[in-house]
């Protein structure tokens, strides 16, 4: 089972921008520890970062037929981006939310989310340790995709 990960504007520039709020870690090593919890559970990872709304909605797109599930931080584009929210609606693969920060306690224009609808879920404010969340939500999505397909095997049989 493949879980895309995408992350949209300025997350490139983690470790250097508004350390008070995003905390020191950088993306890569954030990445590394997803592909360590990856490999220990034999699930297949690939990363991609992206400034550009409509190269996010091209990656979200290339998913389908590619992967079985999208971890995305959408960043800004979370507040602003109906393009980003059909994509996802559009290739109905299981999606988390993540975002570092808690938006629920920031300024109101982050209070909506236009692709929360969309998703399976959100993980918001636990810091970098909110991708980990999401990579625990998504291994019991795979185990219950598993266990459904299965299922529906032993049945035709
Ligand atoms: C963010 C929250 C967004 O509001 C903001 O624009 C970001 C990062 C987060 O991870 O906390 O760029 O998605």
């Amino acid at each position: 089972m493949k879980v895309v990960v995408i992350q949209g504007p300025n997350l490139n520039m983690l470790g250097l921008r508004e350390q008070n709020i995003y905390g020191p870690m950088k993306l890569e090593e954030i990445h590394a520890q997803m592909k360590a919890f990856a490999e220990q559970n034999g699930m297949e990872i690939e990363f991609f970062q992206s400034n550009l709304e409509g190269e996010i909605v091209d990656k979200i797109q290339e998913c389908l037929g590619d992967a079985n599930g999208i971890i995305i931080n959408p960043a800004a584009y979370t507040h602003t981006s109906i393009a980003i929210r059909d994509a996802i609606a559009a290739v109905q693969l299981p999606t988390i939310e993540v975002h570092i920060s808690n938006i629920y306690r920031r300024e109101e224009f982050r209070h909506k989310s236009l692709i929360a609808p969309v998703c399976a879920g959100q993980i918001s404010g636990f810091g970098p340790f909110s991708y980990h969340l999401a990579m625990v939500a998504m291994l019991q999505i795979f185990n219950e995709m598993k266990a459904l397909q299965e299922a529906q095997k032993q049945q035709q049989a």
